[in-house]
């Protein structure tokens, strides 16, 4: 079958007319794709989705935790301690996650890009996120200026 490119720009029910398939298949396919496509949406157009700054592209390694270690993992961005709060959320709306170390390890690779859908460990989501926070940046709607510690909108910070 010849694959077309554009068809994630179509509407879904097209697409599904497209490919072709029997009428139950169509509905369950149908319902699938309607279900993430809310989800995909929530996730990245939530107006009250607070953007946490980048601080490193890619992980922190951590070396020699302990079982039962309590930690506090920056989610703002902004520590000066990373990949560890100190403090500097403050006044930004983003809280740090309290981590308790469930198995001692001689290596952790903790996330310091603030996007990992597993936190406090990195899940590789640094990857392909460059792109993805310039558009964001760049479409951010809310005034960037020096005096502003993080915009929340984007993830903007003075010294991007
Ligand atoms: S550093 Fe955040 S996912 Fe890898
Ligand atoms: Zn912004």
């Amino acid at each position: 079958m010849c694959i077309d490119h554009n068809l994630p720009n179509y509407p879904i029910i097209e697409v599904i007319d497209y490919l072709c398939l029997t009428g139950s298949l169509k509905l369950k396919l149908n319902r699938r794709l309607e279900k993430r496509m809310t989800e995909l949406e929530t996730q990245h157009e939530s107006p009250d989705k607070a953007y946490p700054s980048v601080a490193m592209y890619g992980p922190c390694t951590v070396r020699n935790l302990k079982q039962g270690e309590t930690k506090l993992w920056c989610a703002c961005g902004l520590s000066k301690k990373q990949p560890w709060c100190d403090g500097s959320h403050k006044g930004t709306g983003i809280k740090p996650l309290k981590w308790t170390v469930n198995k001692s390890q001689s290596l952790f690779a903790i996330c310091a890009c603030k996007y990992t859908k597993d936190p406090p460990f990195c899940d590789a989501t640094h990857t392909n996120l460059p792109c993805e926070v310039l558009d964001r940046q760049k479409n951010c709607t809310s005034a960037h200026v020096a005096d502003k510690r993080l915009c929340t909108g984007c993830g903007w910070v003075p010294d991007f």
